[in-house]
């Protein structure tokens, strides 16, 4: 068990989607937070919402890709609030490429936020929960670090390493009061798509199109998420998946762990995956 109330909880990411949801739910549960993302006004709009509710929040503007900035933010912290209790790496971007017209440029503008960014993120904050002695660790991976589908091997790679990582992490801080949970939402409403890049990009519409195209797919809202992440904290649960393609899709890995593309792909699926069988992105 992982206990919120009065705890000091970072989530990166948090002017928007799952960040900003999970972050809502935390200060209910009368946690105190510290967001940050890139986003102004977003982060703003957040800490408001939080405000109105009655809870403690600061915000802090921070790019989980400068090593530099994700150490600096966990100094402030530890200064300002004597160190975090639980950290949430929620900060994330997608792209649409495949394999053969993807740069490196472009796979790294990935990696460098969704896979680095998470592990900056982790080593920055492990010292201080471990001078506390106790403390939670919560990194968000995706159903796409369980399986992964055409058009997403940048994506595929950062989030199936962030799977890798935290589970590391988890084994080695078993026999501690030191918790580490990954999280890997199916489709979530929120501006993942919106924010994407789309590489490969014929059509000026087509982004809007990709966008709204995922917003009738993901079933699931960013409070919703919210709620579930926060569940699984609070129970110290390994893995905590969202909604129920996530559940549908991880068994569907776990029955045909070689071959569930042979069912998937037959037809367009999955949240991002609307270029994937033409290899064109549809912006
Ligand atoms: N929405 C989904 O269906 C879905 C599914 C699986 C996993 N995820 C993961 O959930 C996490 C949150 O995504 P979301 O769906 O809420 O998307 P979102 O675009 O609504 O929110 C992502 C937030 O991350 C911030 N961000 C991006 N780059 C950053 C950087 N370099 N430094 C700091 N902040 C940065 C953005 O400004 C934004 O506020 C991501 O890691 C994403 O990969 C989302």
């Amino acid at each position: 068990m992982t206990e919120i109330s009065g705890k000091t909880v970072v989530i990166t990411g948090a002017a928007s989607g799952i960040g900003r949801g999970t972050a809502i739910e935390l200060a209910k549960r009368g946690a105190r937070l510290a967001i940050s993302d890139l986003d102004r006004a977003g982060l703003a709009e957040t800490a408001k919402r939080i405000e109105a509710m009655g809870g403690k929040v600061s915000t802090y503007l921070v790019d989980v890709a400068d090593r530099d900035a994700v150490y600096a933010f966990a100094q402030e912290i530890e200064s300002a609030h004597g160190g975090a209790d639980i950290v949430i790496n929620n900060a994330g971007v997608a792209q649409i490429a495949r394999v053969d017209a993807l740069s490196y440029e472009d796979f790294e503008w990935v990696m460098n936020i969704d896979f680095w960014g998470m592990v900056y993120g982790t080593k920055a904050f492990l010292p201080q929960i471990q001078k506390k002695g106790e403390g939670h660790i919560v990194n968000v991976s995706s159903i796409f670090g369980i399986i992964s589908v055409p058009s997403q091997a940048a994506y595929n790679s950062a989030k199936f390493a962030i799977r890798g990582f935290t589970e590391a992490l988890r084994h080695e801080m078993k026999g501690t009061r030191i918790n580490v949970s990954c999280v890997h939402p199916g489709g979530i409403k929120t501006n993942i798509v919106r924010n994407a890049r789309f590489l490969q990009s014929t059509q000026a519409t087509a982004r809007e199109e990709a966008a709204s195209g995922f917003d009738k797919l993901a079933r699931t809202t960013p409070e919703k998420a919210g709620e579930t992440i926060a569940n699984g904290i609070a129970k110290n649960k390994a893995r905590i998946l969202i909604g129920t393609d996530a559940k549908i899709i991880d068994l569907l890995q776990r029955i045909l762990p070689s071959s569930y593309g042979k069912i998937m792909f037959r037809r367009e699926i999955g949240p991002l995956s609307g270029a994937a069988e033409t290899g064109e992105a549809k912006a």
